[in-house]
């Protein structure tokens, strides 16, 4: 499918890789880019060869927040009746397969939220991250301020939300926003080799393990271990179960079917 938005393609016939391309704008995000993105991604994850999705953008900018040139025509009738600028961005949650975020340079405001909906961050050493809404009389309106205190905790996130400070990515990986802080040039090949390992393990499990983990920020402790138990059962039902550890046991390397 034709993107205008976005640049997409395929890395060893088991990973899908979605680069933003908005460079003029450092991949402001607007309406258009956010629905192909979710058409994209819904794409990927109905394709069988995919095992594992990365998102990144520019070596300048992964993004740097909604389009304020977008937002700025808005009141806030249009938006609450219409839901424009916030009503396509919970597409990436509804992704089952697991999705990195490859970041280079500004990941602020929107672009830091897309960020963290994601499964996990590799950063580039260049990477900033920053929600810098309250200087256009807004707050994060993509999951910011949930996600980010889960992520860093209440005083580094209020720090970012109130002051507007950006945080470079050493930074980001002390603070354990990203899982990984590497230099510029190596980015693409560290995000891809995490990815092409996620793809070459049993599927289902990994599938089952991202949703165990999103549980553990969406519900009580009680509710997520109660969770992770069903579906560490439920995985007792699956031939790669089988395979993995009758591979072990035989001392030889398991061959998944992602059944
Ligand atoms: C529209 C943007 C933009 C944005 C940059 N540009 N960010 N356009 N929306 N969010 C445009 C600039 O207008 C400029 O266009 C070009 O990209 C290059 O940007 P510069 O500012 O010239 O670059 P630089 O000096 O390197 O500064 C980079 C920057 C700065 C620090 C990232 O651009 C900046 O502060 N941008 C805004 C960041 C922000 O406030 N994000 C939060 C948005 S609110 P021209 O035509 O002049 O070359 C948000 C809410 C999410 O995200 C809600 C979700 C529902």
């Amino acid at each position: 499918m034709p993107y205008e938005t976005l640049q997409v393609r395929t890395e060893a016939g088991k990973v899908g890789v979605i680069a933003l391309n908005r460079p003029k704008q450092l991949n402001a995000l607007n309406d258009q880019l956010m629905d192909e993105l979710g058409a994209a991604l819904k794409a990927f994850d109905a394709d069988d060869a995919i095992g594992c999705i990365v998102v990144t953008g520019s070596e300048k900018a992964f993004a740097a927040g909604a389009d304020i040139s977008v937002m700025t025509k808005y009141s806030f009738s249009d938006v609450f009746r219409t839901e424009y600028i916030s009503r396509n961005w919970e597409a990436l949650r509804s992704v089952r397969k697991p999705v990195i975020a490859a970041v280079a340079g500004f990941a602020l405001g929107g672009g830091c939220e897309v960020a963290m909906m994601c499964d996990f961050i590799i950063a580039a050493e260049n990477a900033k991250f920053g929600q810098p809404e309250i200087k256009l009389g807004i707050i994060p309106g993509a999951g910011g301020t949930q996600r980010l205190p889960r992520a860093i905790g209440k005083s580094k996130a209020m720090d970012m939300v109130l002051t507007s400070r950006m945080m470079d990515a050493q930074e980001a990986e002390r603070a354990g926003l990203v899982s990984r802080v590497v230099p510029l040039d190596k980015l693409m090949d560290e995000a891809l080799a995490a990815a092409i390992t996620i793809a070459d393990m049993p599927r289902l499990a990994a599938m089952a393990a991202k949703e165990s983990v999103n549980r553990a920020f969406e519900s009580g402790l009680s509710d997520g271990v109660w969770y992770e138990r069903r579906l560490f059962h439920a995985l007792f039902s699956t031939a790669d179960q089988e395979e993995g550890m009758e591979a072990f046991l035989a001392k030889r390397p398991a061959q998944f079917s992602h059944r």
